[in-house]
């Protein structure tokens, strides 16, 4: 039998309510579908740096790396941490193992009321591929003059080709097995170093993908443009931080934050790839259990695809559908479900599929 070693990283706030719901999904799946899933769950966030005086271990990174595949509940506790610090590991999980393909789907379910009127499941079915290694992340600059009435931060966005070129190649791939329409959404209008780069490479790769129709489009007009006409995007290709901006206003196009899931791929496979919920850790809700369990849920049905388990994969998102589309519903879907009872209606869903309904 197949084992899977998952280094869970609950981390904080919600993170640690919604990570069981997966983990109990994962786990009835792997069952049904006869692999294994082993854990190792490491108690890393706000309540370890109270306690270490350090968000994560030095040596988190070389803790990680023999796993076949990192998920992440969320990191975050403004009150108790500045987040420049508590999310500085996360930041250095992507960067350190090369995660440079960071895949959010948007997909309205049905019996999930969206947020844009005469707009359905139908209209709504997107993802963005955000370039997740490099851009404005990259901790290029520095404080100078500190203190000083004429004090001043750099900040230095990194555009480098051979990062462009792969993120690019790999969204065109993607948009292969999809509807073939990519958007490349940048600011090449106003930033015309990092982004003309971006619109050059483009044009070079368009011949070798004939069959996709990549169109580009500027970061306002995109924004504007996925609240508009959602329908008229397949896969958005952006550099981080848009990437960053424009996943959120997916996540509520699609139905929400609490249904958003993300991949951290390292497409050459040499580390680990990590999986997480685009949400954060919510401090607003946090310990009150009315999280919602799916974002996370679907997370781990996209670490399955990745792990080769898609049938696995399949089923979950399958059995997600059928318990939104039967009108399980958490508090930010209108529903009164809690965390666990949600995970527990997927669980249900499932059982119902299986065995007849595998896949
Ligand atoms: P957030 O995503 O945590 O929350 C935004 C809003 O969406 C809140 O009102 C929250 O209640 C709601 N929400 C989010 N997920 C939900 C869910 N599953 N169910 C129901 N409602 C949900 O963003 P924020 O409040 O800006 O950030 C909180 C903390 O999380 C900060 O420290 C931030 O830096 C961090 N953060 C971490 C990650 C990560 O670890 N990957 C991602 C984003 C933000
Ligand atoms: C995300 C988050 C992170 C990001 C933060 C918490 C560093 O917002 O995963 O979308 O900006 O990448
Ligand atoms: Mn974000």
């Amino acid at each position: 039998m197949k084992r899977y070693r998952i280094a869970v990283l609950p981390g904080d706030g919600i993170g640690v309510e919604v990570t069981p719901e997966a983990l109990r999904v994962l786990e009835g799946v792997a069952e049904s579908h006869g692999f294994g899933v082993e854990t190792e769950s490491f108690p890393w966030g706000a309540a370890y740096w109270e306690k270490n005086g350090r968000y994560v271990p030095d040596d988190f990174l070389e803790v990680l790396r023999p796993f076949d595949a990192i998920f992440l509940g969320a990191f975050g506790w403004p009150e108790r941490v500045p987040d420049h610090v508590s999310l500085a590991p996360l930041v250095r999980i992507r960067q350190a193992f090369d995660q440079y393909a960071c895949v959010r789907p948007s997909r309205l379910y049905s019996g999930v009321t969206g947020v844009l009127e005469g707009k359905g499941p139908d209209e709504i079915d997107f993802v963005v591929i955000r370039e997740n290694s490099e851009g404005e992340y990259v901790d290029s600059g520095g404080r100078f003059k500190v203190g000083k009435p004429d004090e001043f931060a750099l900040q230095t966005a990194i555009h480098t080709r051979k990062g462009i070129e792969r993120i690019l190649r790999f969204g065109f791939e993607y948009a292969r097995r999809r509807r073939g329409r990519l958007t490349m959404i940048t600011k090449s209008n106003a930033q015309k170093y990092g982004y003309v780069l971006w619109d050059e490479i483009l044009d070079e790769l368009r011949p070798e993908y004939a069959d996709v129709e990549a169109e580009r489009q500027h970061a306002d007009a995109a924004a504007m443009n996925l609240v508009r006409r959602p329908e008229a995007f397949d896969v958005i290709v952006a550099a981080n931080l848009f990437g960053d901006l424009l996943t959120d206003l997916g996540g509520v196009i699609g139905g929400g934050l609490g249904l958003a899931p993300s991949t951290n791929t390292n497409p050459e496979r040499e580390f680990p790839s990590m999986f997480e919920p685009v949400h954060g850790s919510a401090p607003d809700i946090a310990g009150e259990g009315i999280a919602n369990p799916v974002a996370a849920i679907l997370s781990a049905a996209l670490m399955l695809d990745w792990l080769g388990e898609e049938g696995a994969a399949a089923m979950i998102r399958g059995a997600v559908e059928s318990a939104l589309g039967n009108g399980a519903a958490t508090v930010d879907l209108g529903g009164r479900l809690s965390t666990v009872e949600m995970g527990d209606a997927v669980i249900r869903a499932m059982a119902e599929r299986s065995p007849a309904g595998r896949g």
